[in-house]
């Protein structure tokens, strides 16, 4: 391989990839849902913006009982989003725009509407159409309990019972029952799904729950620390999370991959407890990357991004890995409102029943401008979520009868979901839906996305969409070329590093404006009257 092809093959190392939540992107039928002919018509706004990919979520055939993550067929659009050759003719002309195009694979689980399940609970007991799931009979005299004491990340148990008697394993929902990755067909049948969409000239996948598919045989009982784990987060050993068995799958699908030519890529969603655990996931013959979800979590301080920013380039770059960040996606709380929540506020919590006044929105906003020119001058790749370049806040006070997101039901209403994140993109500045393109979207968009929209901000200096083109713009002429990154000191609560091109990047997380040095290249506000710093503001320096 020449050494240009193998820069080629490696551009997701400094990718910007944009999180396209096809449902509530772009609406091209006036259905109330966004859809593959809403995206097509908008490929120009993500050229211009700068991206270099789009991640698509789930877009299969689905009952979307999940928002699509429970896939009915794998090799098959959602009516409700187009059709296979509306997305065939997506990937070309994104290709055309310089855009490259990764879709999102579902395999620890399927929907519950998957013919292999439908098959497996029509089928007798015994039958050996039930050994692709997790179906087993239940423990107690009678069977009446379930095999294990497994709880689903969605809240409740993780084992449904069938009719017949027998218990089926789900995670998640019960409309996501769990596959038996043992079961040799169900390995053969990813290894065909990533070849039909290599075939289809998709550049790579994003990897659902890629921590889960194993599950310890037996099914023994969890512990009580893994009892109390919240969420898909893995710990030491656990019976569901983050078992060795994983890897060998992983594998059979990087080599797969590594058969077609242009760089295809796979990149893992996978919560491991520790960076020697998420290390094995990035071994040469495994994932391309892998999410690193930990900004999302930071507080806004100096000392917490410094940590967390040095751990990740330390502990990816001994295994050679390029890392990557995340501040937002279709799962938490938009980071506009975040990051305007008083420090140490559990915005899960505060989602379901927090006061609304402790938000300081503007700050939100201001702190979302500069973590974002923060983000984009790191090493490696970054992953936008769509909306995220309008400065879109959550919208948490949606109406519970409008609320979609399983998690609200199978928490028992203790938790309130990810609705509010997902709401419309506002296209115009008036209008319906404000040119999402229904009269009625799928979910209601409040008054304020007007003047947020991508109408509204277009070519308006100072804007967000305007500050997120020029620091993408930026990006690829001065922070792109190396992997170098040297933090310097720069004051109390003042968090700067300088990239090998020279360029420094300095964000004021403290409570007083600072001096500033160099020509300015780029700043996520407007300076204070003497030229410095204003607080919660990021500024990029030669
Ligand atoms: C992670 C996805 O991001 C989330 O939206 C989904 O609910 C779960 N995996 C289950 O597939």
């Amino acid at each position: 391989m020449t050494t240009d092809a193998a820069q080629i093959d490696r551009w997701w190392r400094t990718a910007v990839v944009y999180q396209v939540y096809i449902r509530s992107f772009a609406d091209g039928n006036g259905d109330g849902t966004g859809d593959i002919a809403g995206l097509r018509s908008r490929l120009g706004y993500l050229r211009d913006l700068g991206v270099d990919a789009i991640w698509i979520n789930p877009w299969y055939r689905s009952p979307l009982a999940d928002g699509g993550y429970d896939v009915a067929d794998y090799r098959d659009i959602d009516p409700q989003y187009g059709t296979l050759a509306e997305a065939e003719a997506l990937v070309r002309e994104a290709h055309e725009h310089g855009i490259k195009v990764i879709g999102d694979l579902v395999p620890n689980h399927t929907s519950e509407q998957h013919v292999w399940f439908q098959e497996a609970i029509n089928a007798p007991i015994g039958d050996p159409s039930r050994e692709r799931y997790h179906i087993r009979p239940g423990k107690g005299p009678d069977g009446s309990e379930p095999p294990s004491d497994w709880r689903s990340v969605f809240g409740g148990p993780a084992w449904t019972r069938l009719p017949d008697g027998e218990w089926y394993l789900h995670l998640f929902a019960p409309e996501q029952p769990d596959l038996n990755w043992e079961h040799p067909e169900v390995r053969s049948e990813f290894c065909d799904v990533l070849r039909f969409w290599m075939d289809r000239d998709l550049d790579g996948f994003r990897v659902d729950v890629a921590h889960g598919l194993v599950k310890a045989p037996g099914y023994p009982d969890a512990n009580e620390e893994q009892r109390l784990l919240a969420g898909a987060r893995g710990t030491e050993n656990h019976p569901f999370w983050d078992r060795d068995g994983i890897h060998p799958i992983v594998r059979e699908w990087r080599a797969v991959l590594d058969g077609y030519a242009g760089g295809r890529m796979l990149v893992a969603e996978a919560w491991v407890p520790r960076p020697e655990r998420l290390a094995l996931y990035l071994r040469p013959d495994e994932y391309h990357q892998s999410f690193n979800f930990s900004l999302l979590e930071a507080d806004w301080t100096e000392a917490a991004y410094r940590k967390i920013i040095e751990e990740s380039l330390e502990s990816q770059g001994a295994i050679g890995a390029a890392p990557t960040w995340v501040m937002s996606n279709h799962d938490v709380v938009r980071h506009a409102t975040r990051l305007g929540l008083p420090e140490g506020t559990d915005w899960r919590d505060w989602l379901l029943n927090g006061d609304r006044t402790v938000l300081d929105a503007d700050t939100g906003v201001t702190r979302a401008r500069a973590v974002a020119l923060l983000m984009l001058a790191l090493p490696g790749g970054t992953y936008l979520y769509q909306g995220e370049e309008l400065g879109l806040p959550e919208v948490h006070d949606l109406p519970e009868a409008v609320l979609d997101d399983p998690v609200w039901e199978r928490s028992g209403h203790t938790a309130k979901g990810r609705d509010g994140c997902r709401v419309p993109m506002p296209w115009t500045n008036e209008g319906p839906a404000f040119g999402f393109g229904s009269d009625e979207p799928w979910l209601p968009m409040p008054a304020e996305f007007g003047a947020m929209s991508v109408e509204a901000q277009a070519e308006v200096e100072g804007s967000v969409l305007e500050l997120y083109r020029a620091a993408l713009a930026l990006r690829r002429d001065h922070l792109v070329d190396d992997e170098m990154l040297e933090f310097l000191e720069a004051g109390d609560g003042v968090f700067a590093f300088r990239r090998g091109s020279g360029v420094r990047c300095v964000v004021n997380m403290s409570t007083a404006p600072v001096g500033i040095d160099g020509d300015v290249l780029l700043t996520s506000g407007p300076l204070t009257d003497t030229g410095e710093l204003p607080v919660d503001t990021a500024v990029w320096l030669r």
